[in-house]
C-alpha cells in the first residue's frame, strides 16, 4: 500500500551554516521552521573559536528566530593550530559547545585559520576524547596535487585511519560523506564513527554539474562524484545502520556570489532540506527508515533525547521557488523550479 503521510519525530540538522547578520536572519528561520535542533557551523568570517564568541554568536541566532519556533542552535568550536584544550572543555562543561568542527586548513569556505596538521591539536583531541566530545570533520586533503575528486578518499588514508587507531574512544562525525570509500569507513569503524549525509549529495552525481554547461549552483565541497556514490550514499542514508544521520549543509551565498568568475562553494537546501530527504527515501521505497535518519540517530550518536514533538508530511506536489529575494539580492535555492512530492505539514 502506497505511503501518503508520515508522521515522524521533528527532525533536526546535524550540520548548517547559517551565517551572520542580515544572511542569518534572512535564512535562519527555514532551518528553525523543520528542525527542532541544529550543529551550527562556526566558520564566520571571523570563526566561533572561544566560548565567547560562541554565546554572543548564539544570542543572535536567537535574536534571529520567530517566536513561533521552539528550536535550539547547538553550537561548535572552530578548531586552529593554537586552540586551548582548556577553552575547548569549559565550554562543553558549560553546555556552550556541543562538538568541534576541524576545517583542514584551506579546504573550504574561510577555513584559511584551520588546522594545518592533525599532530598539532593532539592534547584538544586526548581532552575531547576523554570527556566525550565529537569531532566533527570537514574530510578532505587540501594538496593542491590531490585532484579534487580524490580528495575525501585520500583523506581517509592519510589521515582517518591514523585519527581513530590514536584516539579509538574519540566520537568522530564524518562530516557530508560524498564517496562509497567514506561509506565503507565509516561501517567498518567502531560505534564511535558516525557520518552526515546531505539531500544534495542524494540526489546528483558530478556528471550533474556539467549537464548542457556549468550548474555553479550544483556547486558545493565536498563536490559531488560519480554515481556509483552516489548510489553508496543512498543505500547507507535509507539503511536504517545508526551510523547515518541528515546534516543538510546549507550553506547560502548570494547569486552573485555563486554566478561568478569565481563562485563560492555551497547549496542552500535549508527551505525544502525535509521534503528533499522524503522524496528521497520514498524514491528508494524506504519511507520506514526516514525516521531513525532524520530524528533518531544523531541525538543517540550525541547523547541527547530526541525530540518529543513530531512532524507530519504529506505525499503532495510542491513547488520550490527559482530564487528567494534576500538582501537586496538572491539566494537560488536546491531545486529552484522544480516539484517535489512531499510537503512538510507541520509540527503535529
Ligand atoms: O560547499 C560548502 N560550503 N562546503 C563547505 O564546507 C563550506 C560551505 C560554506 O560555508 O559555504
Ligand atoms: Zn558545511
Amino acid at each position: 500500500m502506497m505511503t501518503n503521510t508520515l508522521t515522524i519525530r521533528q527532525p533536526d540538522d546535524w550540520h548548517v551554516h547559517v551565517r551572520d547578520g542580515d544572511m542569518l536572519r534572512s535564512v535562519i528561520n527555514y532551518t528553525a521552521a523543520q528542525f527542532g535542533r541544529a550543529i551550527i557551523m562556526p566558520n564566520l568570517a571571523t570563526p566561533i573559536t572561544s566560548v565567547k564568541l560562541a554565546e554572543a554568536y548564539r544570542t543572535r541566532i536567537l535574536s534571529a528566530l520567530d517566536p513561533a519556533h521552539d528550536f535550539t542552535p547547538l553550537m561548535t568550536c572552530y578548531l586552529t593550530d593554537s586552540t586551548d584544550p582548556k577553552e575547548v572543555e569549559m565550554g562543553y562543561e558549560q553546555g556552550v559547545f556541543t562538538a568541534c568542527k576541524l576545517y583542514p586548513a584551506g579546504a573550504t569556505t574561510n577555513s584559511d585559520s584551520g588546522v594545518t596538521h592533525i599532530d598539532n591539536i593532539t592534547v584538544v583531541l586526548e581532552t575531547m576524547q576523554s570527556i566525550g566530545m565529537p569531532l566533527l570533520i570537514h574530510g578532505e586533503v587540501t594538496d593542491s596535487d590531490i585532484d579534487i575528486f580524490d580528495r575525501e578518499a585520500v583523506f581517509i588514508e592519510r589521515t582517518m585511519f591514523k585519527l581513530i587507531a590514536q584516539f579509538p574512544d574519540l566520537k568522530i562525525v564524518f562530516e557530508h560523506i560524498t564517496t562509497k570509500d567514506a561509506v565503507d569507513f565509516v561501517r567498518a569503524s567502531g560505534p564511535k564513527i558516525a557520518a552526515t549525509i546531505t539531500p544534495h549529495h542524494l540526489v546528483y552525481n558530478r556528471s550533474a554539474i556539467f549537464a548542457g554547461g556549468i550548474n555553479p549552483h550544483l556547486y558545493c565541497l565536498p563536490i559531488a562524484k560519480r554515481e556509483v556514490h552516489r548510489l553508496a550514499l543512498r543505500k547507507a542514508a535509507i539503511s536504517g545502520s545508526p551510523k547515518f544521520f541528515m546534516g543538510t549543509d546549507s550553506a547560502p551565498h548570494t547569486v552573485e556570489n555563486k554566478q561568478s568568475a569565481c563562485g563560492c562553494a555551497g547549496v542552500f537546501n535549508a527551505p525544502f532540506a525535509i521534503e528533499s530527504y522524503a522524496q528521497t527515501f520514498d524514491q528508494e521505497n524506504a519511507l520506514d527508515t526516514l525516521e531513525g535518519f532524520a530524528s533518531l540517530h544523531g541525538p543517540e550518536f550525541y547523547g541527547l533525547k530526541p525530540n518529543s514533538r513530531k512532524i507530519l508530511l504529506e505525499r503532495k506536489d510542491i513547488s520550490v521557488p527559482d530564487n528567494y529575494d534576500i538582501m537586496d539580492t538572491q539566494i537560488i535555492p536546491f531545486h529552484a523550479g522544480e516539484t517535489l512530492k512531499w510537503h512538510f505539514a507541520g509540527l503535529v
